[in-house]
């Protein structure tokens, strides 16, 4: 019989509301263990919103999530990030005054991981060699790649089970872009379990194993990425391709 894959984290029926606007309309989805799991999807269907409400950082309306089989909807964010989930934000969120060091040293302010705060840089700095260049650099003066390196590596040095990343590639060139969705895919053979967002629809397709569409709060299609590349609608409606 095959094997079926390990869920990591369960969501089932999400909805959440800014206000009086509901923007997820009971959506459910799951995140296999070790393996990048993606969401798609135009502007404002409801993809940032749905990594806030899985890092605790929006409230959510209706419906559950679930991470190793325990129930975490109702828990701050504080006590989500204790349970090693870690969102990468859109847009990086810096601190620019700050040096590259420092910043990947806020990752690690939970009091059990402090003691550990030198062996997770010097695996951040393996991973990401230039940061250890410019580590007394402030952060605001890095390039938008060496930014976006930087806020995944304040990610990884919280010890993520489970690692969400918010558009990595947004506005960088090309050529950046490549290099970012590298360096995702060798975070994940290491056997990091990621979650990721991404606006470059055909990369990030590539990099996942399993993938979800998403339009307008909804989730439309979902199944392994290798499907969605080849399906239809998306080819039609997000790779441009007739
Ligand atoms: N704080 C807020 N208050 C009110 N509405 C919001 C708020 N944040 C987001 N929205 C709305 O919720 C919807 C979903 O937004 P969200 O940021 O989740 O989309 P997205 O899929 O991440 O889009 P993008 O690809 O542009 O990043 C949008 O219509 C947006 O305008
Ligand atoms: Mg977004």
């Amino acid at each position: 019989m095959p094997e079926v894959p390990e869920k990591l984290l369960l969501v089932e029926n999400l909805e959440v509301r800014y206000g009086a606007t509901q923007v997820l309309w009971g959506i459910s989805f799951s995140v296999v263990k070790h393996a990048v799991t993606c969401i798609i999807g135009s502007n404002g269907a409801g993809k940032t919103t749905t990594l806030n409400a899985i890092a605790g950082v929006l409230p959510v309306k209706g419906g559950s999530i679930r991470l190793d089989g325990k129930p975490i909807t109702a828990l701050p964010s504080r006590e989500r990030v204790k349970r090693h989930i870690a969102l990468v934000p859109e847009g990086r969120q810096l601190w620019a005054g700050m040096s590259v060091e420092d910043n990947l040293l806020m990752g690690c302010y939970l009091p059990a991981l402090r003691s550990r705060a030198h062996l997770n840089l010097s695996r951040v700095y393996d991973l990401f060699p230039r940061l250890k260049e410019r580590r007394r650099q402030l952060a605001g003066t890095l390039s938008g790649g060496e930014q976006q390196m930087c806020a995944i590596g304040r990610g990884l040095m919280s010890e993520p089970q489970l690692l969400m990343l918010d558009e990595p590639s947004l506005g960088l060139a090309p050529i950046l872009v490549e290099e970012i969705f590298g360096l995702i895919r060798d975070i994940a053979r290491q056997g990091m379990t990621i979650l990721l967002v991404g606006q470059n629809i055909h990369y990030t397709l590539q990099v996942s194993t399993y993938g979800y569409v998403m339009e307008v709060g909804k989730i439309a299609l979902g199944g392994p990425s290798e499907m969605l590349l080849n399906h239809e609608h998306v080819r039609r409606a997000y790779l441009g391709i007739a």
